[in-house]
């Protein structure tokens, strides 16, 4: 397909495990074409070169920052670099999309959103879960009040790999439940806990278990880890009328509603035999609602351009990195003070 004259100029930085994704959808999207790829191994841009020869690439980002054809820096380069990159880029006049986390703390978070708003700038970050259409439609769920009250969120996100040297576990991998929970939600906690060890490399926590406290009672605990033989990414909603679970690694039926939950709160008193215990339990339906087959990765490189075309304010916007940071801020703390339960 040929494409219109004037569409957004793309630059991506970082080709390395996830960049080249980002890569492939503005390459292939019809409103948007990728003018600079830039990476600081050489081998990496020898490869971009041989699948797009068309796209320039280069080691050094101000040839992307300086060249007025680029209208967008999309940033998948390692965590700690995230802030100066995309700080460099919003003074360029460039419209950003960074990789989560969009900071290493909050303080250069926030500054990344005041660059942003000071210049008039798009300011995104990669949540790709929020583009996910089973995330989506949990959120309606919560709307509407299909499971009542939310009463806990238990959230896993295990793998092998891959491990990092830059961050922890909780700031690769929580990064994303964090967004998550925040999005369904609706809010964001007040306190989180959090223990982990480290054992491949000092200091740097491999897994990490989580609690974070909500408004109104509502938890959620969070297991991630890099080192683990299981690749899980696993939720499970626990509510007053009902209980949900996604399941990301089921890409046909992702989700599944419970009408499930302890329908006889007697008191005073107590369930004294097995019988009356089962009679206090419901246990209703499963439905396993349909989700067509969409990327999200996609969808948030279209949501991106299409803050970019019209000024809306990105779902997962930089006040959104921001507020995540926090969170894995505090659990940092907590981190260092043996589990202690820290303000966000
Ligand atoms: N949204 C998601 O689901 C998702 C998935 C994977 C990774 N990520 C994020 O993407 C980012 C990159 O992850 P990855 O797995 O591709 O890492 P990676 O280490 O495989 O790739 C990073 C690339 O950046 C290059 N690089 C490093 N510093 C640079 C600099 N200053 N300028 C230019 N290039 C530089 C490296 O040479 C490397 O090729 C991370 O922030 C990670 O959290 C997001």
């Amino acid at each position: 397909m040929t494409k219109p004259e004037r569409i957004p100029g793309v630059a991506v930085l970082g080709a390395g495990q996830w960049g080249p994704n980002l890569i492939r959808n503005f390459h292939t999207h019809e409103t948007s074409r990728v003018a600079w790829v830039i990476d600081r191994d050489p081998s990496r841009l020898e490869l971009t070169r041989q699948r797009y020869p068309d796209v320039r690439v280069a080691s050094d980002p101000a040839l992307a920052f300086e060249d007025p054809e680029v209208d967008a820096a999309v940033i998948a380069t390692p965590t700690v670099t995230h802030y100066e990159l995309a700080a460099r880029a919003l003074r360029a006049g460039k419209h950003v999309l960074v990789e989560k986390p969009i900071a290493t703390s909050v303080s250069e978070a926030e500054d990344l959103c005041a660059l942003a708003e000071g210049q008039g700038l798009v300011l995104m970050v990669g949540h790709v879960f929020l583009f996910n259409r089973a995330i989506q439609r949990v959120r309606e769920y919560l709307v509407e009040g299909a499971i009542g009250k939310v009463f806990y969120l238990s959230m896993i996100r295990t793998n092998l790999g891959p491990i990092r040297m830059d961050v922890n576990a909780a700031w690769d991998l929580a990064a994303h439940d964090i967004a998550i929970a925040n999005y369904w939600l609706d809010s964001r906690p007040e306190t989180a806990a959090a223990q982990g060890g480290s054992w491949i490399n000092a200091g740097i926590e491999d897994a990490v278990f989580a609690t974070l406290s909500y408004p109104n009672g509502v938890m959620a605990n969070l297991h991630v880890s890099w080192l683990n033989p299981r690749k899980v990414r696993d939720i499970t909603v626990v509510g007053e009328k009902g209980m949900l679970t996604f399941d990301d690694m089921n890409l046909s039926e992702p989700l599944r509603l419970y009408d499930k939950g302890v329908t006889d709160q007697r008191t005073p008193g107590f369930i004294d035999t097995f019988a009356s215990f089962r009679t206090s339990i419901r246990e209703g339906e499963i439905r396993i609602p349909r989700i067509g087959a969409s990327e999200p990765l996609k969808a948030e490189c279209e949501h991106f351009l299409h803050c970019i075309a019209t000024g809306a304010r990105p779902l997962s916007n930089g006040w959104s990195g921001a507020a995540a940071v926090r969170v894995l801020a505090a659990m940092t703390r907590s981190l260092a003070n043996g589990g202690h339960r820290e303000a966000v």
